[in-house]
This record gives C-alpha cells, sequence and structure tokens, in this order.
C-alpha cells in the first residue's frame, strides 16, 4: 500500500505548530513555536496577543516543518487543520494558512477537532485498541470519551464548570506562580503533603461528571483566611492537597468507567496528561486492576502540537471527512 502523507496545523491557542505525520503513526517532523513568554507577564493568553504571534510565526514555522520532513508537495495526501475549539483568531490564522496551500498545490484539506488531536496523540506512541477510554484533560476540557472505534467519541461525562487545567492555572495564580501553572504546582506537589483538608466532588454516585470550580474556591479560601489571621500557609503542601483531590476524582471515574464500558484500553489525552501525580496515580490503579492497557503520551506530545492534528486528521482523511473552502474557525465546536 501506498503511504499517506499528511501536512498538519495547529493553532488554536498559543503553540504555532507545523507536523508532516506518514501513515497516521509516525512523525516526520514536528516543529512547536510556543508563546508562553510572551504571554507570562499577562499572567494568561492575551488572544489579540496570541493571533499576532500565529501571524508572525506560521510561515517560518510551515517552512521548518517541511524542511525537516524532507518531502515535496506532490507527496502530501492531504493537509490537516485544526477547526476548533479554541481563540477564533488563533484558529483562523493556522486555517487560512491551511486553505491557501491547499488551494494552490490542489491538495485535500481536512479539518480536526483539536481534542480529537489531543485523543490521537496516543496513536503517535502505540496502537488504539477499541473499544477505549480517553481521559481528556487540558486547559479548556476536561472529559471522559468512550470510543468504540476509530473517530466515534462519545462523551459520557464532562466537567460543569473549570477545566481541570484551568483549575491548576487559577490555583498556581493564587499562589503568586507563573503563567501556566499546572507544572509548577505538580513539582510543588510532589515536595509537599496532603495535610489541608480540601473537598472531593464526586457529583452523583453514577456520574462520570465532574466539577472543579469549588475545589478552587476552597484552596482561594484557604490562603486568604491564613492571611486575615496572620498565618503563613505551606505552598507545597497546599499543591500536594489541591493536586490529591484532583487526581483522586479523575482517577476514580475513569477506572469507574472503564470497567462498566469494558474497554481495552485507556489513554489520557490533553496539556493536563503531563502531570506526574495523575500519570503514578493512573499507572497505580490500572496495575492493581490489572486488566487494562493504558497508554499516555510524552510529555512533548501531551500539550498543544501539530502532530497530534496529523494523527487524528489521517484517520479523519482515510474515512472520507473532507473541508473545502468555506471551512471557517468553530471557537466552540463539539467533539
Ligand atoms: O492541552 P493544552 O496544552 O492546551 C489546551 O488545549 O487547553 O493544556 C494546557 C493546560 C494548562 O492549563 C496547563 O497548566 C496544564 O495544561 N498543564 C499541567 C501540567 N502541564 C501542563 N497541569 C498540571 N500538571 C502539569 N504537569
Ligand atoms: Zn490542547
Amino acid at each position: 500500500d501506498k503511504d499517506i502523507i499528511v501536512l498538519a496545523v495547529e493553532s488554536s491557542c498559543d503553540e504555532t505548530s507545523v507536523a508532516v505525520i506518514k501513515n497516521g503513526i509516525e512523525i516526520l517532523s514536528n516543529v512547536v513555536s510556543s508563546q508562553i513568554e510572551s504571554h507570562k507577564r499577562f499572567g494568561g493568553v492575551v488572544p489579540e496577543v496570541a493571533s499576532r504571534h500565529h501571524v508572525e510565526n506560521v510561515t517560518m514555522v510551515f517552512e521548518e516543518a517541511l524542511l525537516k520532513a524532507n518531502i515535496d508537495w506532490k507527496d502530501i495526501d492531504a493537509i490537516t487543520v485544526t477547526e476548533g475549539p479554541g481563540l477564533i483568531g488563533s484558529l483562523l490564522i493556522g486555517i487560512n494558512a491551511a486553505k491557501a496551500l491547499a488551494f494552490a498545490h490542489d491538495i485535500p484539506l481536512v479539518g480536526v477537532h483539536h481534542i480529537a488531536g489531543h485523543i490521537y496523540a496516543n496513536q503517535l506512541v502505540e496502537p488504539l485498541q477499541f473499544p477505549l477510554l480517553a481521559l481528556v484533560v487540558s486547559g479548556g476540557h476536561t472529559e471522559l470519551v468512550y470510543m468504540e472505534d476509530h473517530y466515534q467519541f462519545k462523551v459520557i461525562g464532562e466537567t460543569l464548570d473549570d477545566a481541570v487545567g484551568e483549575a491548576y492555572d487559577k490555583v498556581a495564580r493564587t499562589l503568586k506562580l507563573p503563567y501556566p501553572g499546572g507544572p509548577h504546582i505538580d513539582r510543588l506537589a510532589a515536595l509537599g503533603e496532603d495535610t489541608y483538608k480540601l473537598p472531593r466532588v464526586w457529583l452523583d454516585k453514577d456520574s462520570y461528571d465532574f466539577s472543579f470550580s469549588g475545589l478552587k474556591s476552597a484552596v482561594i479560601n484557604t490562603v486568604h483566611n491564613a492571611k486575615q489571621r496572620g498565618e503563613e500557609i505551606i505552598p507545597e503542601n497546599l499543591a500536594a492537597s489541591f493536586q490529591a483531590s484532583v487526581v483522586e476524582v479523575l482517577v476514580e471515574k475513569t477506572m469507574r468507567a472503564a470497567k462498566e464500558f469494558h474497554v481495552k484500553q485507556i489513554i489520557v489525552a490533553g496539556g493536563v496528561s503531563a502531570n506526574k501525580g495523575l500519570r503514578h496515580a493512573l499507572e497505580n490503579a490500572v496495575k492493581a486492576q490489572g486488566q487494562f492497557k493504558l497508554t499516555i503520551p510524552p510529555l512533548s506530545l501531551c500539550t498543544d502540537n501539530a502532530a497530534m492534528i496529523g494523527a487524528a486528521g489521517t484517520q479523519a482523511y482515510l474515512r472520507g471527512h473532507r473541508s473545502n473552502m468555506e471551512m471557517n474557525g468553530q471557537s466552540g465546536m463539539e467533539l
């Protein structure tokens, strides 16, 4: 069979990324240009600043990705691009670049859901085994997704308020840590102990939904009350207590869903899958259970990158998905 080569673009938030992927599994190149430094001083991503950076970087990132992959335009079967969800101004830069190149070189164009990308990052590690359960934990999403087969996504639970990454970033801000706060909380948590009594929010007994805003408020209140009493808080212990609550709820619900849906594989997707506490706890839970295969992408494929969009996009392309020149960014796109 002929190899399928796709060029992939991701620009939904604050990374401009272009990748070339072979057969949906092999990374020929994956160039990521991060804007984190520019957004740090604002304590979060400023959409207008993000769009400008994408415009400045996108051509260079394309050139570098094509050069590294060492391929010809005639070898590219499809151009895949994040269609949504994300910041509209940011999405449009990647989409317009993809459209222009698809038009100029007469190559099929395929729009991809950002979360499908995070899920398919796992296929760059090893083949997916269905049925599977994906725990999606990013800055904008917290979902349990059941997949009977390739590219069939059924959301069985989701957050009713904050996404996990969002809660991490807000807690980090309360502790005066730099943006993005997730990795800093993760690092502190490893140095501390679960000494603060923070809530675990389970919702209904059978629910696979999540809620993290109460936990976030509990952390903020703890800091506030300590200040009023003139007491010092111990950041390591507060980080460890927050992380323990998050991880306990995520792991319990994931394991319960995996059993109920009789899945073969559990995969983790999104920026928060870089979290060491979560990785450890899931590894232990899966080992104790002894019946699921667990896959977690390496750190470089956990946060936003185009390789994952290429992996998902290859499946979409093979299943006949096509976009046309009318494609628009969808900031609130459904999986
Ligand atoms: O998937 P992602 O790169 O962007 C979105 O699509 O949202 O996820 C970014 C989120 C941020 O909230 C960041 O703080 C969080 O992932 N994150 C982490 C860690 N690394 C990144 N959260 C907890 N622990 C980490 N090690
Ligand atoms: Zn993401």
